[in-house]
């Protein structure tokens, strides 16, 4: 088996007619926060070759690292329950407490409801020493564990944004004829970035990646080793990092975020989130009021999820 489907159809491809019309250039926006189990996002397509590589592997539990407010824990587990697999959600606070309930609330809440196994560590803990002890017992009691790579972003994970790309080439050409001017997209472990770099090799589009968690060249190379393990030949490709949207650190909201959480809730309904979209969404913003991106360019941005992280943030705007 090469994939399990967690999808199950394409996410929709929609135009968003008020805030082209605010901003100058034609926006679209792809819905991979939309379908799927557990709430969706983007971890969904990249668990689908990761998922399908320990079934093959005849595993039967998945043990995933993340923070209490992790999308992809959340979808792991939403996953795992629909094919009838355990899952195991080591958890640490990666993240400084944003409210009094920031533990209890969005993602930690939706993992809570769909009867996640948690085990808390302490901040000082090594995520992976800590997964390969339970690992390890695991084995020992006659279980078969299978440990998720980092973000989901390792090549059969990256795969899943081939995809995308692929889905969006059709999609695009269904309503517009043509491949956008550019793909813009939030970037935080890369498989998502890698795979829609690779996936529009050879056209003219370019695909931009507002970093959320490095400011600084290690995510550079991340998405170059993870291209580089796609493509055998990478000389084609077009693409940018900007490390420069990030704010403060990973998961602390930028003033210029929550103002486009805003901006999409009122004009199109379409909620972002404080972690991620907003901050690739501000990163846009900026391009186009700086004219790297004009009003006869062509824009699909990718809503890689996270809308349970809106709640978790509640008191931010
Ligand atoms: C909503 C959302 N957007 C974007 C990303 C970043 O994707 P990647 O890790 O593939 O760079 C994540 C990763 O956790 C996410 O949850």
């Amino acid at each position: 088996m090469e994939k399990v489907n967690l999808l199950r159809r394409e996410t929709p491809l929609e135009f968003l007619p008020n805030l082209s019309k605010e901003l100058g250039p034609k926006i679209y926006i792809k819905r991979d926060d939309v379908g799927g189990r557990g709430g969706g996002g983007n971890k969904l397509r990249k668990y689908e070759r990761i998922i399908a590589d320990a079934i093959n592997k005849n595993c039967d539990t998945l043990i995933i690292a993340g923070h209490y407010q992790s999308n992809a824990a959340r979808s792991l587990v939403g996953a795992a329950c629909q094919l009838n697999l355990k899952s195991i959600v080591v958890c640490k606070e990666m993240i400084p407490k944003q409210n009094d309930n920031f533990n209890k609330n969005g993602n930690s809440l939706l993992m809570k409801l769909m009867d996640a196994d948690i085990v808390s560590i302490e901040d000082k803990d090594d995520f992976q020493i800590e997964m390969d002890k339970i690992a390890q017992k695991l084995t020992s009691e006659g279980k078969k564990p299978y440990i998720i790579p980092f973000g989901g972003s390792n090549l059969l994970g990256s795969l899943g944004y081939v995809d995308c790309a692929n889905e969006i080439q059709k999609q695009f050409k269904e309503i517009a004829n043509e491949t956008p001017d550019y793909i813009v997209t939030p970037l935080g472990s890369g498989g998502t970035m890698a795979g829609l770099i690779s996936g529009f090799t050879n056209t003219k589009t370019k695909v931009i990646g507002f970093s959320v968690l490095h400011k600084d060249e290690t995510i550079k190379k991340v998405v170059r080793k993870l291209t580089s393990e796609i493509l055998p030949d990478t000389s084609k490709l077009s693409y940018e990092i900007d490390t420069d949207f990030v704010g403060k650190a990973y998961g602390i909201p930028t003033n210029k975020g929550i103002a486009s959480i805003k901006l999409l809730a009122k004009l199109e309904g379409i909620f972002l989130c404080p972690v991620y979209t907003s901050k690739a969404m501000s990163g846009l913003i900026n391009y186009i009021k700086n004219n790297k991106i004009t009003k006869d360019d062509t824009v699909v941005f990718i809503h890689t999820g996270g809308m349970p992280l809106v709640h978790g943030y509640y008191d931010s705007y």
